[in-house]
């Protein structure tokens, strides 16, 4: 067995594969699946005060979408489907909610189980913070940069780096950032400026389709897209922010479906890597295979899982220095 151990915002992970907040982290035996099936980290699926996005989570609608963009139910993906879907948040009372997770993590072992925040109301974020804190839970995600957010209920899902500050000086958890948006290099810089131990880079595009036969859109509305063709966008944003922040600590989620995809995520400056998508679509044993797959490859590579850090990205050179060598 290869040395698959990883650090992720001071905290000691027996490896860089986590669930990935979602539809299959949403309930007490979804996340003791994806405990059972060796993740390091499951992130819950998110919550916040918001009615509307308690509401737009009953009203969540999932498509797999083909490389000829033909439409069919959610099931066992192939690398070339995408996930087409939108969602909303925890459909839970907050305090059971609390009360759920602290106990899973208690029981967690040798992993983690981290509660997510999508901020509605700052002043609600903050006293959720503190009360996810309070329960002894160990690790904090707030996603700032949630694709939905301009699709939801107005109010229901705020974005935007300002959203840290707030949460991190009302806090000592270890907390993880996810971004977004139309720029996730600059969102992660400003995001460990604010206090972040980590980001997790990077959310789902938006994305449009059509039926062809009904020509009416795809689920009706517009919906965040995302799959494996996504792995070179999100090694793209991880190496950038590395460049800008040689220190910063980087989670890579967005299009990892096996373990070769979460090494990818790694040589580019992860520390760590969220599986989500493939959960849904394929089930938690997913995780085992991704954590397998990735330790046969460190096996074949001789080296362990630390040392891929970032190591394709610290030998990126500019287009220029490419073509000097080419003189
Ligand atoms: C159905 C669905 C629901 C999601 N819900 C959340 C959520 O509540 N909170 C969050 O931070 N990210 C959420 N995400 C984003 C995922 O955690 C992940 O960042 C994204 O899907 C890209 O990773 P993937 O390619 O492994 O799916 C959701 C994604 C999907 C597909």
């Amino acid at each position: 067995m290869a040395d698959l151990a990883v650090t992720v915002a001071g905290l000691e992970l027996k490896s860089p594969v986590i669930a990935g907040s979602g539809e299959a982290t949403q309930n007490a035996e979804q996340i003791r699946a994806c405990l059972a099936a060796g993740a390091a980290a499951v992130v819950a699926k998110s919550t916040n005060e918001s009615a509307a996005a308690k509401a737009q989570l009953r009203a969540a609608a999932y498509a797999l979408v083909d490389s000829d963009f033909n439409v069919r139910e959610v099931g066992p993906a192939a690398r070339e489907d995408s996930l087409f879907c939108r969602s909303g948040l925890v459909d839970e009372a907050f305090d059971q909610w609390v009360g759920t997770l602290a106990a899973l993590d208690r029981e967690a072992g040798d992993a983690y189980v981290v509660p997510s925040l999508i901020v509605s109301g700052v002043d609600e974020a903050v006293r959720m913070a503190r009360a996810f804190e309070a329960a002894g839970l160990r690790w904090l995600e707030l996603n700032i940069g949630a694709p939905h957010a301009a699709e939801a209920a107005a109010g229901a899902i705020r974005t935007g780096v300002d959203l840290v500050r707030p949460i991190r000086d009302a806090v000592a958890l270890p907390l993880t950032v996810k971004v977004g948006g139309l720029d996730p290099v600059a969102d992660a810089a400003a995001a460990l400026d604010a206090g972040a131990d980590a980001v997790v880079l990077a959310s789902r595009a938006q994305g449009f389709l059509s039926d062809l036969e009904t020509r009416r859109p795809v689920l009706g509305t517009f919906a965040a897209i995302g799959g494996a063709w996504a792995v070179p966008l999100t090694c793209r944003h991880l190496a950038k922010t590395r460049q800008a922040r040689p220190d910063g600590c980087l989670v890579g989620t967005n299009g990892a479906r096996n373990g070769r995809d979460v090494a990818q995520m790694l040589l580019a400056g992860a520390s760590a890597v969220q599986l989500t998508s493939v959960v849904i679509t394929d089930g938690a044993d997913a995780l085992a295979r991704a954590t397998t797959e990735l330790s046969a490859y460190l096996g074949e590579q001789g080296v362990a899982a630390r040392e891929l850090v970032g190591e394709a990205a610290d030998a990126v050179r500019t287009y220029e220095e490419a073509s000097l060598e080419h003189r």
